[in-house]
């Protein structure tokens, strides 16, 4: 299989070397928060150091802190999960590698919903399964509906991938709505579901996450949820992610973890002990600043003829639809066709590094993340707003008409 690389590891790159060279960029790209990890995180990371926490751990990761996630999942979420029901790795990402490479057989369908995480459909094709990208537009509020999903479930389908709060449009699945798919999962028994709940308290507006087996515990025996450190303790640097499900599916995740990564970073390990059960508050601190950020940047983005932005729910991204922009010209009279034209567009003329929509599933939007200050974006959506307004949309000849 030809192996895409990352879009936003490609993007990231592409921003260092802009940015190497001297070019000031407004950078919309990072996928993680912008913040330090919190000072008691650090400080317990610092003290199991010194005390010689520098070993091997098991596989499945420490107890304590295994413990610490089924309390963390029982007090969030309201679901009960023994600790050998529970595996820590470096990072949510090799779970979901993991959780594919354990249970997927050549040929046998995964069920990915648009706008995806850009890793999604590769890791389901790395591991020899067949991603099944089924649209979810702004119509259905960029979520699967139970109609969307029988559709898409044939004889071979082995897994659904359900990720909420979303990367890249923060949209959140209600009770409600659980309750509905969950109806058409119960009548597909060959059918598991994973659930990636890494932006799980990136969220605003009093909404809250839920999880799917707390909604109905019919479908424990086949779901994995999927969540980890990176984007809550703002901790991406330290690769430490968690999943919990039915014990044989987390015991096969844990044999091939033993037989490539061994384990996850031990004092890291000890630190989000720390992170799960000491104050919440950098969790609030944060979450502070990205509600003005969203606001500032959802707003500059509708401000913009030829945009438009709903709110996002949760995670820290603007996913603007810019369809009524395809298809214009810039000065020296080339058409904008796609979102990456756009994006390649902006680069050059605004300095602003964006994500295109295409590469997360859905053509006609572009993903900013403001994860980023507040500054970086009231310029860079000036920068935008003035590149935009150059243009000369579709069927017209005036400039930003
Ligand atoms: C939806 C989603 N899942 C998983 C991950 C990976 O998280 P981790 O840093 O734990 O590997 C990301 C990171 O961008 C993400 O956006």
């Amino acid at each position: 299989m030809k192996l895409k690389p990352s879009a936003s590891i490609t993007a990231m790159q592409r921003v260092t070397e802009l940015k190497a060279k001297g070019r000031r960029i407004y950078d919309f790209c990072v996928g993680e928060p912008d913040f330090s990890t919190p000072g008691n995180i650090v400080d317990a990371a610092i003290a199991a150091l010194r005390a010689g926490d520098t070993h091997y751990t098991g596989s499945a990761g420490i107890l304590s802190l295994r413990k610490a996630i089924s309390n963390k999942l029982l007090r969030d979420s309201g679901v009960t999960y023994d600790p050998s029901e529970i595996v820590v790795a470096s990072g949510a990402k090799l779970l979901i590698y993991e959780l594919f490479s354990a249970t997927l057989e050549a040929g046998d369908e995964v069920i990915v919903p648009a706008p995806f995480w850009v890793s999604y459909p590769d890791i389901v094709a790395l591991n020899g399964g067949v991603p099944v990208v089924v649209p979810c537009g702004p119509e259905t509020g960029f979520k699967l509906t139970p109609a969307s999903l029988e559709a898409a479930i044939t004889e071979k389908t082995r897994w659904v991938i359900f990720n909420s709060p979303s990367n890249p449009t923060g949209a959140i699945y209600s009770h409600q709505e659980w309750s509905s798919l969950i109806e058409v999962l119960l009548a597909h028994p060959q059918v598991s579901v994973l659930t990636d709940e890494i932006y799980e308290h990136v969220i605003y507006d009093g909404a809250k996450n839920v999880t799917p087996v707390a909604v109905d515990p019919r479908l424990r025996e086949r779901c994995v949820i999927v969540n980890g450190m990176s984007k809550a303790y703002a901790m991406t640097g330290w690769r430490l992610g968690f999943a919990a499900g039915p014990r044989h599916v987390i015991q096969a995740v844990v044999k091939l973890l033993g037989q490539s990564t061994t384990c996850a970073c031990s004092f890291a390990q000890t630190a989000a002990i720390e992170a799960l059960e000491g104050s919440q508050e950098p969790i609030a601190d944060m979450l502070e600043s990205y509600k003005k950020r969203r606001t500032q940047i959802v707003d500059g983005l509708n401000r913009i003829e030829g945009i438009s932005c709903a709110m996002p729910q949760g995670a820290f991204y603007a996913f603007p639809d810019v369809r009524r922009l395809l298809g214009s010209q810039t000065q020296d009279d080339s058409v904008i066709s796609t979102d990456a034209d756009l994006v390649s567009y902006l680069l050059e003329e605004a300095s602003a590094a964006i994500m295109g929509g295409a590469s997360y599933g859905s053509p006609g939007f572009l993903r900013l993340s403001f994860a980023t200050s507040e500054t970086t974006i009231s310029e860079g959506i000036e920068a935008i707003a003035q590149a935009v307004a150059k243009l000369r949309l579709p069927g017209t000849n005036i400039e930003g008409a």
